[in-house]
């Protein structure tokens, strides 16, 4: 039950300062939260295949949620899969490049709501959950997303 109250919580900002309260330096990638200057969250979301494959699930299954499938009209699957798979490695500390496009000008054009945000969230955390990643884990990267609401939602 309580665990359902995490992605209104990151909505809310709660949370935010969990992102900024991991011990070590922090490095800010273009585009994405502050990062951790280790790989630790990285490696405890099994590395890059791991993540590209809870990734999939997460797209899939915002694919089949009528909430969120017309934002994804018309876009190319494969490719934001594997962008969002290498951002998420990124904020994790992974050693990825994201090549995709900042936040910001990613989703201008898309008039994301709140309740949209909190859905997408909840659909990462749900996959995570599939793929037996610890509910501490799941917690740290998405606190390191939820800072990330201010360039995405707009309406
Ligand atoms: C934690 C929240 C989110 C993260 C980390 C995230 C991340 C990303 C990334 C990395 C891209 C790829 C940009 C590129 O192609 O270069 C992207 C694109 C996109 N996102 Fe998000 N996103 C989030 C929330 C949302 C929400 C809530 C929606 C809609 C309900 C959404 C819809 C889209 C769509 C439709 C695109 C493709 C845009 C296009 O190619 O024109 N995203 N997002």
């Amino acid at each position: 039950m309580k665990r359902h109250l995490l992605p209104a919580a990151l909505m809310l900002g709660l949370l935010t300062p969990l992102a900024g309260a991991q011990t070590g330096p922090t490095v800010v990638v273009a585009g994405a939260a502050a990062v951790p200057a280790d790989d630790k969250l990285y490696q405890a979301l099994g590395g890059r295949d791991a993540i590209q494959a809870f990734t999939n699930d997460f797209y899939a299954s915002m694919l089949a949620d009528p909430r969120l499938a017309p934002f994804f009209d018309g876009i190319n699957a494969k490719h934001l899969q594997r962008v969002l798979a290498d951002y998420f490695c990124v904020v994790a500390g992974g050693p990825c490049v994201y090549d995709g496009v900042g936040m910001k000008d990613a989703h201008a054009h898309l008039g994301v709501g709140k309740g949209d945000f909190n859905a997408l969230v909840e659909h990462l955390q749900r996959a995570m959950d599939r793929a037996g990643v610890p509910f501490a884990t799941q917690n740290r990267l998405l606190a390191r997303l939820a800072p990330s609401h201010r360039d995405i939602v707009t309406r």
